[in-house]
């Protein structure tokens, strides 16, 4: 397996098929970093299997055993650190985290969201998207800052919206956009290409908009 250099840790909290992309960019070569570490907060996600059958690290953070969600995310970090990452990649990690967490981790933290941010922030995105008479949907990748995916976007990729979709057809058909947009985002971080500043997300000379920048896969 050809692996870059850069050390990922990856937080989910159910099935895991985003873990499964960038373990398949991973061993296609295509990642420029390697996942160290998959930590869930929920012991029965999906995503830890695949880890497991993957041969990779995993560790549980069970959010019900704390008592406030600082307690929580106290050790939770701890745990991210003892793996030394460069790019923490959330994906599919419902827990909101703390500010003190998303500080310490600021610039390395990165997350998908199923919309095309500043549009539809929070849950049932694809609905919401629907209701309001979109023509796309899609999926953002963003530097996670305290408020909820209210972070600066990275990348985004369009996916137009069908006649008849509902939530569900349209989240299956934005799905398979999100695996390729989210490694391809990740070695954007991991390269140092782009990174997050005061002024908002710079890649190269440029301040990307809110959303970050339009990209459509091959
Ligand atoms: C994805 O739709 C992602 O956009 C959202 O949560 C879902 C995770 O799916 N944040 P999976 O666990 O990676 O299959």
């Amino acid at each position: 397996m050809k692996e870059g250099s850069g050390r990922l840790a990856l937080l989910l909290s159910g099935r895991g098929s985003n873990l499964g992309a960038f373990l398949r960019a991973q061993q296609a070569g295509e990642l420029r970093g390697s996942v160290e570490v998959v930590i869930s907060n929920r012991p029965e996600a999906a995503g830890l299997r695949i880890a497991q059958d993957a041969g990779i690290a995993t560790a549980v953070v069970d959010h019900t055993l704390y008592e406030s969600r600082e307690a929580f995310d106290q050790v939770l970090a701890e745990k991210v650190a003892q793996f030394k990452p460069d790019v923490i990649v959330l994906a599919g990690f419902m827990r909101i985290l703390t500010t003190h967490f998303v500080n310490r981790f600021r610039g390395q933290l990165i997350n998908i969201h199923p919309s095309l941010l500043p549009k539809y922030r929070g849950l049932n995105t694809h609905q919401r998207a629907l209701d309001a008479g979109e023509h796309e949907s899609g999926a953002t990748v963003h530097f996670v800052t305290p408020g909820l995916d209210e972070g600066p976007g990275i990348l985004q990729t369009p996916v137009p919206i069908e006649q008849g979709d509902t939530a569900a057809t349209l989240a299956s058909r934005v799905l398979p956009f999100e695996h390729k947009l989210y490694p391809y985002a990740a070695n954007l971080v991991l390269t140092g290409q782009v990174s997050l500043k005061a002024q908002g997300v710079v890649w190269g000379d440029e301040i990307l908009p809110a959303g970050g920048r339009l990209w459509r896969p091959n």
